[in-house]
């Protein structure tokens, strides 16, 4: 639509509104205090949030575990000229961690026609200008070969080589080898392979061949420096780890092994993950910590509590046991100080500084449990862990349980609604809270455009991973409903957080941030949660409503004065609404206006990241009562500054 067009069916629209429409803050009283830890990050192994997404390995399957028959995500790499065949190994293996390892046999070849074996990575390996790539393997070779290897990172074409080093020495023992490999000045692509060859024949092992690109705060095995960058950004006060579904495992035996997901990589042997694919645990107990710390977010740490998604459950009692000691060893692990078993093994593992825990939430979703074990499960676990650990408050995950007769400090609710429910049920969500109870955690929520494709739904495969305009104007109005009621819902984060984009990478949708192997982007709901999350006073002030389907709350910074009112705009036009703020005499005349706005099926995509994105100005000659046209579906964010 041309500007003046579009300005005159603006006008024209806004001028149609319901007489007597108003939005009031009443910044005589405040309502209550603005929980500091609202906004938060929820985070578990699915859509390849980890492996294949914020985890920076860029090989899929180092460690040959993830399928027992074949070597999935490697292929020979044999041009004209020369020959050699690869296959898994069980015999003489790097560890008993890790029994498997690649046999490559090497026939025929020579320096201008080397041969050997390549991985495909996650969707591509990511090849970026001037970058230091660390490439490590463990080899051993036959009796007589040495080597040398030549690691490289290869276009799809075979030929193009975007970076290469050799590796020699290599003998009939295990030995780890490490070969730094820089690009050049070349066109970023995810086109491209790892490949390690041979350019004689010979055989050699090889187990754990990792390719790391720098990382966020250059930590070893640590995490993508471009998807941090948009979590930092969030500004989130904690991240609730490792799950959702991913620590209760399909099976009981497929819970989050937060044992073995610590020390050396090449110790670690990775676990079956109930979305679908298998786990390296590259993304262990202290790499969640230490992301944690990297984003100054508090853990939020989910335990284990005995119920598995497939349906089984472990009966309270000794055979609960193991499992409630588990717990206890894994807070120990979090917490304690190095005297203690598992703090000495987490300061082995580099961090001797304890992490600050408040939050220990016991299990998962369990009310999805049929045998309804979780009262007696939960009154064990908590048992324990508040008699070594009286300080910590707990999470029951079950609304409404009466946990026999124990208490929980707050309760995780989750809700995925369509926009429409969330438009619906938001205006007057604190009149069906119970203020009696337990403090609320939102542990997971999210707004999908259509009640007709939940998230769960084969419908909803068919869609973008990433949620429109529409779903961010759901996520708006309940973060909203959230803020006004923080009095009592003191944590809350959106579900899932990640989704590699790639065709068949994803198990669930909306998802708020994509990625490939090359790029990243927030999408329209991503936005929206920066805009709240980003501008928070401490104190809620009450709002009034009247003849408008603007929702909207509003906070106030007690240090500054300064008043965050946010309001969202579910029409498909414009609405001008008379805002007055009750007992500030005067405003600074200038005031900054944060909009997000678009058409209900606007998004953003790796080709088009900023399509939907927060739009910043100064409004001007603003009073304590004044109008103000919200665009047809849009989030504002409006300070004012009072004097
Ligand atoms: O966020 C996706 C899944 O939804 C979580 O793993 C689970 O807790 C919920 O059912």
């Amino acid at each position: 639509m041309r500007p003046l067009l579009a300005f005159v069916t603006f006008l024209a629209a806004a001028s149609c509104l319901a007489a007597g429409a108003s939005f009031t803050v009443d910044a005589t009283r405040s309502a209550g205090q603005v929980s500091p830890k609202l906004y938060g990050l929820m985070t578990e192994e699915i859509n390849h949030s980890y492996d294949g997404g914020l985890y920076a390995e860029l090989i899929q399957n180092r460690a040959f575990l993830d399928d027992a028959k074949s070597p999935v995500h490697w292929s020979v790499v044999a041009p004209e000229g020369s020959a050699a065949n690869i296959a898994l190994d069980y015999s003489n293996p790097l560890n008993d961690k890790l029994p498997a390892s690649l046999r490559l046999a090497v026939t025929q070849a020579t320096k201008d026609h080397p041969a050997g074996v390549a991985n495909s990575g996650y969707w591509g390996i990511p090849v970026h200008p001037k970058t230091l790539y660390r490439a490590s393997l463990w080899a051993r070779a036959e009796a007589g070969f040495s080597g040398p290897l030549t690691v490289a990172i290869v276009g799809e074409d075979g030929r193009t080589v975007y970076a290469s080093g050799k590796i020699s020495g290599v003998a009939s023992e295990w030995k780890k080898f490490e070969v730094m490999l820089k690009t050049g000045n070349v066109t970023p692509t995810a086109q491209a392979h790892f490949e390690v060859t041979l350019d004689q024949p010979g055989t050699v092992w090889l187990n754990l061949v990792s390719l790391f690109p720098p990382t966020w705060n250059d930590r070893p095995n640590g995490l993508r420096k471009d998807i941090m960058q948009l979590l930092v950004d969030l500004n989130p006060k904690f991240l609730r780890f490792p799950g959702g579904n991913y620590v209760e495992g399909n099976k009981i035996e497929d819970r989050f092994p937060w044992q073995k997901t610590l020390g050396p990589i090449e110790e670690r042997p990775g676990h079956a993950c109930c979305w679908g694919y298998r786990s390296s645990d590259g993304m262990g107990l202290l790499e969640f910590l230490e992301w944690c710390e990297d984003m100054q977010a508090e853990p939020v740490l989910a335990v284990y509590a005995g119920y598995s998604l497939g349906g089984e459950h472990v009966q309270a009692g000794a055979q609960l046991k193991p499992f409630v000691q588990e717990a206890v060893d894994e807070i120990e692990y979090v917490t304690g100080d190095t005297n203690t078993t598992w703090g000495a093994r987490r300061a082995k593992d580099g961090h001797p500084a304890p992490f600050k825990l408040t939050y220990v939430e016991i299990g998962n979703e369990d009310y999805f449990e049929q045998a309804k074990t979780y009262d007696a499960r939960y009154a064990q676990i908590s048992d324990a862990i508040r008699a070594r650990y009286p300080q910590l408050k707990l999470i029951s995950t079950t609304p409404g349980a009466k946990l026999d007769g124990r208490k929980a400090d707050m309760v995780d609710m989750h809700d995925y609604s369509a926009t429409d429910e969330f438009i619906k049920k938001s205006r007057d969500y604190g009149s069906g809270l119970n203020r009696q109870g337990p403090e609320i955690f939102t542990g997971e929520w999210a707004a999908h455009e259509d009640a007709s494709a939940r998230p769960w739904d084969a419908a909803s495969q068919k869609l973008p991973p990433t949620p429109t305009m529409k779903a961010a104007i759901g996520d708006g109005v309940f973060m909203a409903a959230l803020e006004r009621n923080s009095d009592i819902i003191k944590m809350h984060c959106y579900a899932p957080l990640l989704v590699n984009v790639n065709p068949g990478a994803r198990q669930w949708r909306p998802n708020l941030i994509g990625y490939d192997a090359l790029s990243v982007y927030g999408s329209p709901s991503y936005y929206a949660i920066q805009m709240f999350s980003r501008n928070l006073g401490d104190e809620i002030l009450p709002v009034t409503f009247a003849n408008t389907s603007v929702q909207g709350c509003a906070t106030r910074d007690s240090q500054t004065g300064e008043i965050i009112v946010k309001l969202v705009n579910p029409e498909l036009h414009p609405q001008s609404l008379p805002i007055e703020i009750k007992g500030v005499a005067a405003l600074e005349s200038k005031a900054t206006i944060i909009t997000l706005a678009g058409n209900p099926e606007d998004t953003n995509s790796t080709s088009h990241p900023r399509n939907v994105v927060p739009v910043t100005i100064t409004l001007h000659d603003v009073k304590p009562g004044f109008t103000y046209a919200l665009p047809p579906t849009s989030i504002v964010v409006i300070k004012l500054k009072t004097r």
